[in-house]
């Protein structure tokens, strides 16, 4: 049993829900009342508090500005039929958020903030907690670097905060994605496996250009060699050829998506054959050409379970079959719905109830 922190609450004076139209949410544009803050400074995390959610403040020499050094998390909150709030497997989210930390020299955030942070800030606002189908409160926890330096070193002084935001699809259709061989993602010893703010800012360029060429999303290959698969940045890909489920291990190079985790431990229960290894893009590219690829699709928390229905090598696009509801992952995407919003048993011990 951990101690109730103090976390005190400034409440807002009018709260802007009525405003919101939760039929027409895009996702990230909406942004609930308040968020959680906890500063870190003479080595020690405090001052916790639930705030407006409004503008901050700091100085134009904040290190955060020019050196990145900043990580964070996404995660999904749901409404079940009595109206409870659930969320999904933020534990998952809390050690990640650590491990990305470590990485980036980010001191280490107490598991007793992060959740009892989430739970007040989920409370207050739990009226933004969309029930429709098809949306969720998406919940973005990060922490940044706030010296006032311009030296290269770790901060002493940071920001951790908790937002939220009523989501609705983070894609709307299938994607067209482009297996990318010239720009790198990630290398081994890099930061590839950290949520760390300066790996989806390199992603920019090369997918502005793919986007430029009707693309939505690159899948990435290996820095090295760019011959093997890894993931498309703001997801992890999947391929099913029968009864195998395929994915790219993950390493230092690979986000360990919590999505990805949970696909894999459905597919299993299913009798899939799960396969984590190395897929070189010639293999993907064969299977393709014959046509033994049945689904593609990226697995994530935003992205949840989306569905790909183009990949693009060189100059070549492969179109997907069609999926229907007996397909894989649009059977996985009903299961892992149901579990989230409490319409089916959480056997696995994935939903935090607030
Ligand atoms: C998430 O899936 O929560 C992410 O952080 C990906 C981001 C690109 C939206």
């Amino acid at each position: 049993m951990t101690d109730t922190l103090n976390i005190s609450i400034e409440p807002i004076d009018t709260s802007r829900l009525s405003q919101v139209d939760f039929n027409h949410i895009d996702f990230g544009k909406v942004y609930s009342d308040h968020m959680f803050i906890a500063d870190y400074y003479h080595n020690a995390w405090q001052n916790l508090r639930i705030e407006p959610y409004d503008m901050l403040s700091f100085t134009p020499g904040s290190a955060i500005l020019h050196y990145g050094q900043s990580v964070f998390e996404g995660m999904k909150a749901y409404k079940n039929a009595e109206g409870e709030v659930l969320v999904f497997r933020p534990e998952k989210n809390f050690m990640r958020l650590n491990l990305s930390a470590e990485r980036m020299c980010i001191p280490q955030l107490p598991e007793d903030i992060f959740m009892q942070g989430l739970t007040q800030l989920l409370h207050l606002d739990k009226n933004w907690v969309p029930d429709l189908p098809n949306t969720s409160l998406y919940i973005r926890p990060y922490i940044f670097a706030l010296d006032e330096f311009i030296g290269i070193r770790p901060s002493d002084n940071y920001k951790f905060i908790i937002f939220t935001c009523p989501v609705g699809p983070y894609y709307s259709r299938p994607l067209k994605v482009k297996i990318e061989r010239q720009f790198s993602r990630a290398v081994h010893g890099g930061t590839g496996y950290a949520k760390a703010a300066g790996n989806y800012a390199g992603s920019l360029y090369p997918a502005k250009l793919a986007q430029q060429k009707g693309y939505d999303q690159l899948i990435w290959t290996d820095g090295a060699t760019h011959q093997y698969v890894e993931e498309a940045g703001t997801m992890n890909v999947m391929f099913i050829k029968g009864n195998k489920l395929i994915t790219a291990e993950t390493g230092d190079t690979v986000l360990k998506g919590i999505t990805r985790d949970s696909v894999l431990t459905i597919a299993k229960e299913w009798g899939y054959e799960v396969e984590e290894r190395r897929v070189s893009v010639d293999e993907l590219v064969k299977s393709l050409e014959q046509g033994e690829i049945d689904e593609a699709f990226g697995t994530g928390t935003a992205a949840t379970i989306a569905s790909i229905e183009v990949i693009g090598d060189g100059h070549k696009d492969y179109q997907l079959p069609i999926t229907n509801a007996q397909s894989f992952s649009k059977r996985v995407f009903a299961e892992l719905d149901q579990i989230k919003t409490g319409k089916k048993e959480d056997k696995y011990g994935w939903i935090y109830k607030v």
